[in-house]
């Protein structure tokens, strides 16, 4: 599949994966079956928040931002695998996370598939970046609802950032320090998102029903 994908882009062919293009790429690459499922949650979620977009006269790539909402944890595994075999602690992860971090293994993933375009969405959509490149410098709306409809799956539903950051606080107490700050960027991430959309956060939990 990949050479078909690279030939086409010889031919300046834009390819942006199907649906079933990208689930059956998250299986070929043995995602485990719970980050698939998230995957499903954060596109549908994407997808709600890019319709409202367009409804609300801000035009969206939904075709894109499925694609890349689909495969955006395609090396979360990797990561997870990395982390855990160099034995790292709470510092050193951090540093690592530069190099290794999943958002950045799966921007050379979609290189490596020829899915060029997605490249930059899954590099970015990490919250990690969030410190890297503030919210409004991202470069395309796309990224940022991925980012925001990503950070808003919680324990299989739509959750507040509040929660979410609760969990996360628990869950990584070496990590406090950053994730301050990269709490006080996802607020202004889900305030440009909700601002843009036209909704408020209550219309989400539509979702959960
Ligand atoms: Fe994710």
């Amino acid at each position: 599949m990949a050479s078909r994908v690279l030939a086409l882009q010889s031919q300046g062919i834009s390819m942006i994966p199907s649906r079933e293009e990208c689930l059956r790429v998250l299986k070929e690459h043995h995602v485990w079956d719970n980050i698939i499922e998230h995957c499903k949650r954060v596109t549908r979620n994407a997808l709600f928040i890019g319709n409202k977009f367009i409804e609300n006269g801000h035009p969206v790539d939904l075709k894109l931002l499925e694609a890349a909402a689909l495969l955006h944890d395609i090396c979360k595994k990797d990561e997870i695998e990395i982390i855990r075999k160099l034995n790292l602690d709470g510092p050193q992860i951090i540093e690592k996370i530069r190099s290794i971090g999943h958002g950045y293994l799966g921007e050379s993933k979609m290189k490596e598939l020829g899915y060029d375009e997605l490249a930059d969405l899954v590099k970015k959509h990490t919250m990690q970046y969030l410190l890297e490149e503030p919210e409004l410098k991202r470069s395309r709306d796309e990224t940022l609802i991925l980012t925001y409809a990503d950070s808003l799956d919680v324990e299989g539903k739509v959750n507040t950032i509040e929660n979410a950051f609760k969990r996360y606080y628990k869950r990584y107490p070496h990590f406090n320090e950053c994730l301050e700050q990269e709490e006080k960027e996802m607020y202004k991430v889900e305030k440009y998102v909700l601002e843009k959309a036209g909704i408020i956060f209550e219309d989400l939990l539509k979702l959960n029903e």
